[in-house]
């Protein structure tokens, strides 16, 4: 079984791209004729694509299973039930504009696939070069950090990963998801005017809700060449089904800026992760820190830090220059590299700072 097939690809590959379950050219040339809104007749639609309508039937089928309602209305034929964007390469190339293109050269967009990340690292694996990307409709087995699912609806959200090489090996990377979340802030600030926050280490938030995640994957050498696939979700118009399968608090772009281009925010974030990292690669951290603390949403605010079965309590005191979190215990601030914050209710924190359960 192929792990994820390209729109473009899936009828050249096989010639047979709507067998199975798997979505391919067939049901994409149908979600475009779907994409307006209106009710398309059966015949219509089979006759537009040059196929019958029980192959029409079939498709829909598909189109179904991956999570994308269709109603059908005897005498009138289908409709979608909720509007849809596809992502179209040349929104996301006129988004990434051609200084983009010169960093990120290689942008693959799928209709489904396991995780974007699996992807890109199976290519990194084959040898693919620095700046390749991959966006897909929908992940079947999206991934967050800590082992929990993203949860990756078809059609609705933002979700992309980028490769990119680096030849001074792993060791030195340790800041780089603290700079990736400030590309997202970029692309998300160009999008929805501000009012987003960073979480140490690169959680991206809007009210203390979730708005994107961003997931770094390394391989290669501790001191020689290496790669990361840097994989971003961004919650852009989140539907209400899935809701419940997110199990923190989220929040989605439709709250912050109404309707947004799926294509369009894509397109920017690329842009703008392949100019942090083309930058990070030659400054490091340091020409990154500044932004990264004007966006901190837990400065000076009390906080546990948890790893593993370990709980620090402490005031948050922003990062260091390696990116490190800095955090006052007992009137001494110390650095720590890896856990994960949260906030304490102001209620369980003495006046001087002290939790106190
Ligand atoms: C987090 O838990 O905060 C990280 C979430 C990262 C999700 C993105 S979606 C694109 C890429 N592919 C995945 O499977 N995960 C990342």
């Amino acid at each position: 079984m192929h792990p994820a097939m390209c729109w473009r690809c899936a009828l050249a590959s096989s010639g047979t791209a709507s067998v199975g379950s798997r979505l391919g050219e067939r049901e994409r040339a149908l979600l475009e004729r779907l994409e307006d809104g209106r009710f398309h007749s059966g015949e219509e639609l089979g006759r537009g694509l040059g196929i019958s309508r029980t192959a029409i039937w079939n498709a829909l089928q598909r189109i179904r299973r991956a999570g994308v309602s269709v109603h059908a209305v005897r005498g009138r034929g289908y409709r979608l039930a909720r509007p849809l964007e596809l992502l179209r390469e040349d929104r996301v190339r006129a988004a990434l504009t051609q200084d983009g293109t010169v960093l990120v050269p290689v942008v693959d967009i799928l209709p489904e696939v396991d995780s974007t990340n699996e992807y890109l690292k199976r290519l990194a694996f084959g040898g693919a070069r620095s700046g390749t990307a991959c966006l897909a409709e929908w992940q079947t087995c999206g991934r967050g950090r800590r082992g929990r699912e993203w949860v990756s609806p078809f059609g609705a959200n933002v979700y992309l990963s980028l490769l990119w090489r680096f030849s001074e090996g792993t060791a030195a990377l340790g800041s780089l998801s603290l700079a990736a979340a400030v590309a997202v802030k970029r692309a998300l600030d160009e999008s929805a005017g501000g009012g987003v926050e960073l979480k140490w280490p690169n959680d991206v938030q809007w009210h203390g809700r979730k708005l994107a995640g961003i997931l770094l994957e390394l391989g290669g050498e501790a001191d020689g060449p290496c790669y990361v696939v840097a994989g971003v979700g961004i919650n852009v118009a989140m539907p209400e089904s899935r809701a419940a399968d997110i199990g923190q608090p989220w929040a989605d772009l439709r709250e912050l800026a109404g309707q947004v281009s799926r294509s369009a925010l894509a397109g920017r974030l690329l842009y703008h992760l392949g100019q942090v990292f083309y930058e990070f690669e030659r400054r490091g951290f340091a020409p990154f820190r500044a932004e990264w603390e004007s966006a901190d949403a837990y400065r000076n605010a009390p906080v546990v830090l948890t790893c593993g079965s370990s709980r620090r309590y402490g005031i948050a005191r922003g990062i260091g220059e390696d990116g490190s979190l800095l955090l006052e215990q007992d009137g001494e601030t110390r650095r720590f590299q890896s856990g994960e914050v949260s906030l304490r209710s102001p209620a369980s924190v003495t006046s001087d700072g002290i939790a106190c359960d």
